[in-house]
């Protein structure tokens, strides 16, 4: 059996926690296709071409536990908007989407780009100022020094170059549902997600 679930929406919007429980919860196996451009983007830093190392992108890349900083995160959004790179990446997560037992795909462009076959599509977003505060909470928690408006800063300028990118922009797919998770809590949200998930199943 394949079955694939799509989720796309902007950083910290709770994509990430919901996907997890989603595949956990059906025993689905799930890809952070975030961590594809993080771990280019990370190649990048270290003076590395970005088409080049999304062609020779290996597994031990995603495996790194240096990716969710704030500097590969950038670096991440900055690699995305090449063309090349993407065209790089599509075939790993088509194949992925179609293993047997099902998947879960999360990113910005699986509903749109990656998977428009899929049999569920979810967009997952929240004000650009709660997704902040998330990921403020989550950084210093982890011992990063940072601010609240630093993390604003960068939480919108990473919004506008993935909405405004000319190569799979960041965008909800017509056939998407949209769980908005400034005005529904995280438990709320994953509870909808797996409702309509068993309607599609
Ligand atoms: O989801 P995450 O914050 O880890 O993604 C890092 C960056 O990778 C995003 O800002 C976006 O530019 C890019 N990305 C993308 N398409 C995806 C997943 C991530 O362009 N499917």
């Amino acid at each position: 059996m394949t079955f694939t679930v799509a989720i796309d929406g902007p950083a910290a919007a709770g994509k990430g926690t919901i996907s997890k429980a989603v595949a956990a919860h059906f025993g689905f196996a799930h890809l952070d296709t975030g961590l594809l451009y993080r771990a280019v983007g990370r190649r990048t830093l270290e003076g590395e071409a970005a088409e080049t190392a999304a062609r020779d992108l290996r597994t031990e890349d995603l495996e790194r536990d240096d990716l969710r900083t704030a500097q590969v995160a950038q670096a991440a959004s900055k690699v995305a908007v090449i063309a090349e790179v993407r065209a790089a990446l599509v075939d790993f997560q088509r194949a992925f989407a179609r293993r047997a037992g099902g998947a879960v795909l999360d990113g910005r462009d699986i509903g749109t780009v990656i998977c428009p076959e899929a049999e569920v599509k979810l967009f997952v977003t929240a004000s650009a100022e709660v997704r902040a505060e998330r990921r403020y909470l989550e950084l210093t928690a982890k011992g990063q020094d940072t601010t609240r408006a630093a993390v604003l800063a960068d939480v919108r300028e990473r919004d506008a170059r993935d909405a405004d990118r000319a190569t799979a922009p960041m965008k909800p797919a017509e056939d998407a549902v949209l769980l908005d998770t400034s005005t529904m809590d995280i438990p709320t949200a994953l509870a909808a997600a797996i409702a309509e998930i068993e309607r599609k199943m």
